[in-house]
């Protein structure tokens, strides 16, 4: 009887042990995918940042220029409108399939809000727009006329804040 009972208790304790150890496993594959999961979205946010980061650069100094707070330099200015529109196409490959990477769902360090995800394609149009007012500011650019210039470096300004309106946190 006093057997049994050990015997049953070790059975007990052996299948106790088989389930915490596969319970072990399981949890040790959820922080794996997990790591990985969460690599993958940091890796987007910075991706996406980074292009920002370099768009806002450039901007920034491209609007001292029109605004006469720096001398306008024909082509320094022309240099850095190329660079928006090459990085224009850039930001969007970070936000594809990231619906996890909006502030607040996750620990990641980031302004983008979830509404662009339940409307992406409005969210893609927005970046559309942006695109293709900065291949008409780099081609205005090129003519070194700040007047004609003024205008295009507004609507493309535009594109910049009816995106940031809608989609990205404030400061
Ligand atoms: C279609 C939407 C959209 C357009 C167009 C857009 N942005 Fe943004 N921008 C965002 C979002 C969303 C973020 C937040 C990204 C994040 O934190 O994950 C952002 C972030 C930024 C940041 C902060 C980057 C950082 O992390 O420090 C800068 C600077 C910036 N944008 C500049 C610009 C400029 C300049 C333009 C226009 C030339 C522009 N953006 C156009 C959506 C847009």
């Amino acid at each position: 009887m006093l057997k049994l009972v050990k015997m049953g208790i070790a059975g007990l304790f052996a299948v106790g042990l088989g389930i915490s150890v596969n319970v072990l496993a399981a949890d040790a594959h959820d922080h794996a995918s997990d790591h990985a999961m969460s690599e993958r979205l940091h890796d987007a946010v910075e991706y996406r940042q980074g292009a920002f980061i370099i768009m806002g650069w450039n901007f920034g100094r491209m609007a001292a220029m029109v605004k006469g707070e720096t001398p306008y330099n024909a082509e320094e200015f022309t240099q850095r409108a190329n660079t928006i529109q090459l990085v224009s196409h850039l930001p969007i490959e970070g936000f594809k399939d990231m619906p996890e990477s909006a502030s607040g769902k996750t620990k990641m360090d980031t302004a983008a809000k979830t509404e662009i995800w339940t409307k992406f394609d409005d969210f893609t149009s927005k970046m559309k727009a942006l695109e293709d007012a900065s291949v008409k500011l780099a081609e205005v650019s090129k003519q070194g006329d700040l007047a004609a210039i003024k205008p295009v470096f507004a609507e493309t300004g535009k594109t910049c804040k009816s995106c940031h309106d809608d989609y990205k946190h404030k400061d």
